[in-house]
């Protein structure tokens, strides 16, 4: 990893985080855009495919390019833009088979309701078309069109034969519409779209039927109608490792406390505020779990007493009485199912590797990754981590990376446990 002298530390974390924004490297994706008014957001579609190091080209039907050019597409993704099937000038012999045996994804979005009939019904009368009924990779459309003509039942009888060939949807969102009306039938966010490619390719499907919980987030407690105790956490650690499991196929339902994150495409949310709501919401589903991953920083204390009204000011010293909470990994230790495989975080300021084997121990963990809020890049809201992974099988210290390159090993050391657990 290259460092710079004059920014020392900083410029680590920085491009620590580019490296770890790559992962559509190596993946070839066919963007097919149509003739809707959304088409010119396909233009940040492409971007941030390209951003994830993906191998994209853009194939534009004729409407398409009534609404937005090839120039646009072919500056952003370096690759030419391709509009016509009996175009000669491209790399390929035949170019609608050649670039569909290569793709490892296509996506069309925005599709129109035209677009959607002729793919339902195997028309290929234009390169979009032929090079969609030459692929078998798999297949995502985006539909963006007007209310009335998203709900008609030919459009509706034509999404169900599309879902019938293999295709995925991607749900239009419900808004205010180009066109003056309000309904369904809006362009999704394009990162969202983006979220449903990483979790068609960005991963080999090896958790693909483990259901794994996963908590974020810090834990809020009241002490009055207007005050709390809290912490630093962002939840970014939790949210990349429901994101991670995610991608590598399992059914992930994440715990979180309040953070300004997105949910990841494709996992259940259960948000909750306190400790208390915490421990109900993940003991309530602990049992049907095959992985429970605790990087949440739950509170250990709580006001005695929650105040119905504002606690005024005085001149006198307010002092606040503290009860413990509930321990929830101490908890889900206690009662661990023979083959969960349970794994908890240690926030620590000092001794970390010492404090964190002990909660490994007490807590009757199969995994704990330790990390240290006053190492640079490391801990509460950053986007990078340092940690160190304490188990059975010893004591593994990761370098400074991503807190999504954290969850890949994390997750690899769990599957890892985990196999070992089935084998016995
Ligand atoms: O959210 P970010 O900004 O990305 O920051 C990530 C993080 C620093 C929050 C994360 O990496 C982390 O270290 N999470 C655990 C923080 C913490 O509470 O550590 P702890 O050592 O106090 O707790 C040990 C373990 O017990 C944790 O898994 C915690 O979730 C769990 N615990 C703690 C108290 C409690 N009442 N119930 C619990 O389950």
């Amino acid at each position: 990893m290259r460092t710079d002298s004059f920014c020392g530390g900083l410029c680590e974390v920085k491009l620590q985080k580019a490296e770890g924004d790559r992962m559509l490297q190596g993946k070839t994706i066919i963007l097919g855009v149509t003739g809707s008014i959304a088409a010119y957001k396909a233009a940040n579609l492409a971007s941030l495919l390209k951003k994830q190091h993906a191998d994209v080209h853009v194939i534009l039907t004729k409407n398409a390019m009534q609404f937005i050019g090839p120039v646009t597409f072919e500056t952003l993704t370096g690759n030419k833009c391709l509009t016509d099937t009996f175009d000669r000038s491209h790399p390929f012999e035949v170019e609608h088979v050649e670039l569909a045996k290569r793709a490892d994804l296509a996506l069309v979005a925005p599709a129109t309701a035209n677009v959607m009939a002729k793919l339902a019904h195997g028309l290929a009368d234009d390169m979009l078309t032929t090079t969609m009924l030459a692929c078998d990779c798999p297949r995502l459309i985006a539909p963006a069109m007007n209310t009335r003509m998203y709900e008609n039942p030919a459009t509706r009888d034509n999404e169900l034969i599309l879902k019938k060939y293999g295709w995925k949807v991607i749900q239009p969102a419900v808004g205010h519409l180009a066109c003056g009306d309000t309904g369904k039938g809006k362009f999704p966010e394009e990162s969202l779209i983006v979220g449903h490619v990483l979790n068609e390719i960005a991963f080999a499907k090896d958790m693909a039927g483990l259901r794994v919980l996963v908590t974020a987030g810090p834990t809020i407690e009241p002490i009055d109608p207007v005050r709390f105790l809290s912490n630093h956490s962002s939840g970014k650690m939790g949210y990349a490792i429901a994101h991670v499991c995610r991608m590598r196929g399992a059914e992930v339902t994440l715990v979180s406390g309040r953070t300004s994150l997105d949910a990841p495409v494709g996992v259940t949310v259960v948000p909750v505020d306190s400790a208390q709501e915490m421990f109900e919401a993940v003991t309530g589903r602990a049992g049907q779990q095959d992985m429970i991953i605790k990087a949440a920083a739950v509170a250990d204390y709580r006001p005695a007493v929650v105040a119905d009204e504002k606690v005024k000011k005085s001149d006198d010293e307010l002092n606040i009485e503290l009860e413990r909470t509930q321990d929830i990994l101490a908890w889900l230790g206690a009662h661990k199912g023979e083959r969960q495989i349970l794994c908890g975080f240690a926030m620590e300021t000092e001794h970390m590797v010492e404090h964190a084997q002990e909660k490994l121990e007490r807590k009757n963990l199969d995994l704990i990754a330790a990390n240290n809020v006053k190492v640079a890049g490391a801990g509460f809201g950053t986007d990078t981590n340092v940690v160190t992974l304490i188990g059975a099988q010893g004591v593994q210290e990761l370098a400074l990376m991503s807190k999504e390159d954290v969850a890949v090993k994390l997750t690899d050391e769990l599957l890892k446990i985990r196999a070992e657990r089935i084998s016995k």
